[in-house]
């Protein structure tokens, strides 16, 4: 039994490799070590289908893909739900908003890719993942994790935004500070020694409030 729940509760963190697997989705099988090569990824889960609060995240999915397109992103849902409600559930958004999810929706009936990310939290519910989302870079290691609870949904300005910010960080070599949008100013590294120290108080490129906390333009 410990054994069976250690497994349920295995958390892939930030910095680990994005476990593999492969998965029956609304677009064919696909594997993920196989997918996406060069891209980023956004892997989510949702409750269930045909749920009001999913019903608005997939939709908010949708309408925004061609920003995640302009971030050299790929979607990939997941529910604990079979392939066939996965069918009828987006020919029924787009029959009745005309909204289409034009990315591949995990059938994840046997549980084996929530449990093998952490999507199934048995104490909020056993049978259906969470709100997670996972945000995988080019070499396929997770840089950032979300996780909301089955009674809140997601934000798709935060997500797209904390996309953003973690492929500015990467190109730059700087952070993103408190509420950071494309056009901000962002963070310098701070000083890692007392020579950069000194160079950093006499630096005047900067926006410096002190030695460990200069801003700049990009
Ligand atoms: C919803 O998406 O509305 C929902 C799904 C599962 C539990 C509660 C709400």
């Amino acid at each position: 039994m410990e054994a069976v729940e250690n497994k349920i509760n295995v958390m892939p963190r930030i910095g680990d490799m994005a476990p593999d697997f492969e998965a029956v989705t609304t677009k064919g099988s696909l594997k993920f070590s196989d997918y996406a090569k060069d891209k980023w990824v956004v892997l989510f889960s949702h409750p269930a289908d045909f749920t009001p609060v999913c019903t608005t995240e997939m939709s908010g999915f949708a309408q925004r893909k061609a920003e995640f397109d302009a971030l050299n992103t790929e979607l990939i849902g997941l529910s604990i739900d079979s392939i066939h409600a996965h069918l009828a559930w987006v020919n029924n958004v787009r029959e009745r908003t005309g909204v289409y999810f034009d990315f591949p929706i995990i059938a994840d009936i046997d549980m084996k890719v929530s449990k093998l990310y952490g999507m199934l939290q048995p104490n909020e519910s056993e049978t259906a993942a969470v709100r997670a989302v996972f945000f995988i870079d080019p070499s396929k290691k997770i840089r950032l994790v979300m996780y909301y609870p089955l009674n809140v949904g997601r934000n798709m300005d935060e997500i797209l935004r904390a996309l953003e910010a973690l492929q500015v960080s990467d190109a730059h070599g700087v952070a993103m500070p408190l509420n950071w949008k494309q056009g901000d100013k962002v963070i310098v590294p701070p000083p890692k020694n007392l020579k950069e120290m000194d160079d950093r108080l006499a630096d005047d490129t900067c926006e410096r409030t002190d030695f460990y906390l200069c801003k700049k333009d990009l």
